[in-house]
């Protein structure tokens, strides 16, 4: 007869009672604050639903997750604390276990890809972190890091895929089912949460379950770094061979197995969004706080809208947790751009018309009388290439979605061929910059940068003024938001009119640079 072997039985899996019990005894407030929950109220107005913001971006490092590291760490026996803790990342959780560490005055080491930004290496330096930088990219900072556990005897803190961690970021539930009632009405339909890795919307949806299991938990992903509802969808946890970098919060190639497990048996739904909505989410909850999150703080409100749309709710109570507000300056640019388009608020077009004189007059005219009132001219670039017909980039306000089409509709029958570019990705990030180059045509060519003040109907009012004997051969402009509109403008002047030409630039009155000479003119546009 075989020995019998004594095989030590599995854990049994925590179920929501027991993360319950964790998350209302984790430690996060050494560190954490109970963040506010609040009604975003222009966008409860414009969604016919009342949207609640929960304002982790108001957290100490600017994100929820100081709550879960603190958590892990917090739990760590005297000797483990004497030889300190380790993470691999390149973001919040980097600074949530730096602050953590600090407070528990134990050592952390951060190992972070040597491709980090120096801002975000500077801000774990700052709480105190020892910054080793290993590796291109996460899995190679990752692996180092477990090389350094072993060899330094440290502890190594996950930055999703472990029940303290879980717990701690359940606290965010904890406190949003308290703040409810504060807020006049218990009543709350669903709550959205992004998901990277799944610690948030584990110890989220844990909780819910637990107490509230009626409210509807709703993990958000990018579309191009959904890698837990692929898993969900396989049963299994998928590897993603590359994810989207935009929201880098939540850019995760494959999720936790502990996350895996809890979002699989206690998420309702999976909602995917695009980096549009993204950006003009990111404008709404500047609209209702005036404060900016990061790309993954923002993918919430991004889904919330998305429901309500899909759904036609009305009435409907959703939240929204603001997970992180950790935005490189530098990318507000870019997010200011595209939350125009996520909102179709400019309209793009390419629109043909005959290189006549007369013909961009006759064109503003057709967008002065475009049915749904006065819009503005966000972007004009031309530039002559063809003896026949003028291809002009061409931007517009507009104010509702699915008018881009309408509008191109009416140019055509105007006799304005037009082209649609509102959701062209070549032409919103290339094209649009590259409208120019050197014309064979453009013989006598004057280059002219003037400033104006920056009004509505600014660019029609120059336009308009800006109508001498001489061709258009090239114009340039684009609304930057800023107080002053900038113009390039290329006209066609044969020598003899100078004189002419100079009395008009005094009737204009519009402050100007002649850039003729300007040698960057004579390499990439001049003829
Ligand atoms: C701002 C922000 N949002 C969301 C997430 C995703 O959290 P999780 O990995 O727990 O799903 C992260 C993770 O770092 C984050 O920093």
């Amino acid at each position: 007869m075989p020995a019998r072997r004594s095989v030590a039985a599995a854990p049994a899996p925590l179920t929501p009672s027991d993360y319950l019990r964790k998350s209302l005894s984790a430690r996060v407030y050494d560190v954490a604050r109970e963040t506010a929950l609040e009604p975003a109220r222009t966008l409860s107005r414009r969604l016919h639903n009342k949207v609640l913001l929960k304002r982790e971006d108001q957290q100490p490092v600017f994100s929820f997750k100081l709550r879960g590291a603190y958590n892990k760490m917090a739990q760590l026996t005297p000797e483990q604390l004497k030889k300190g803790v380790i993470c691999a990342s390149a973001g919040n959780h980097a600074q949530g276990v730096a602050l953590g560490a600090s407070k528990l005055g134990t050592r952390a080491v951060i190992v972070m890809p040597t491709t980090t930004p120096q801002v975000k290496i500077d801000a774990v330096k700052q709480l105190g972190g020892e910054v080793v930088l290993s590796g291109e990219s996460y899995s190679d900072a990752y692996t180092h890091a477990l090389q350094l556990e072993k060899k330094q005897g440290l502890t190594f803190v996950h930055p999703f895929d472990d029940p303290d961690v879980i717990a701690g970021q359940g606290t965010v539930a904890l406190e949003m089912l308290r703040q409810l009632q504060t807020l006049g009405s218990n009543r709350l339909d669903a709550v959205f949460v992004a998901i990277g890795g799944g610690g948030l919307i584990s110890g989220v949806a844990n909780i819910i379950k637990a107490v509230r299991p009626e409210i509807k938990v709703i993990g958000v992903q990018m579309n191009d770094s959904d890698a837990m509802m692929r898993s969900v969808q396989a049963g299994e946890r998928v590897t993603l061979p590359d994810v989207g970098l935009f929201s880098d919060g939540t850019a995760v190639k494959l999720v936790g197995e502990e996350t895996f497990r809890g979002a699989s048996g206690l998420v309702d739904e999976f909602m995917t969004v695009d980096t549009d909505a993204v950006c003009a989410a990111i404008k709404d909850i500047f609209v209702d706080t005036r404060s900016i999150v990061e790309p993954a703080g923002a993918l919430a409100v991004a889904a919330i809208k998305q429901y309500a749309a899909q759904h036609k709710t009305k009435g409907e109570t959703y939240a929204a947790i603001l997970c992180g507000a950790n935005m490189n300056f530098d990318r507000l640019r870019f997010v200011a751009e595209r939350a125009e388009v996520g909102e179709e608020r400019e309209a793009l077009f390419a629109v043909t018309m005959p290189e006549e004189r007369g013909s961009f007059k006759r064109f503003l005219e057709v967008i002065g009388n475009l049915p749904g009132g006065q819009r503005n001219v966000t972007e004009f670039n031309y530039r002559m290439s063809d003896s026949q017909q003028a291809h002009v980039f061409l931007g517009l306000t507009t104010q509702s979605k699915g008018e881009s089409a309408k509008i191109a509709a009416n140019f055509d029958k105007q006799g304005f061929k037009a082209l649609d570019l509102t959701h062209d990705d070549l032409a919103q990030e290339h094209i649009r910059h590259m409208v120019g180059g050197h014309s064979a045509l453009s013989q006598d060519e004057r280059l002219l940068r003037f400033v104006f003040p920056e009004r509505p109907g600014a660019l029609t009012k120059f336009l308009n003024l800006m109508r001498p004997g001489w061709n258009i051969s090239l114009f340039h402009y684009r609304n930057q938001g800023a107080d002053y509109g900038r113009i390039l403008v290329g006209l066609q002047v044969p020598a003899k009119d100078d004189k002419a030409f100079a009395k008009f630039l005094s009737t204009l009155g519009y402050p100007y640079v002649e850039e003729t000479g300007n040698p960057a003119y004579r390499l990439f546009l001049r003829r």
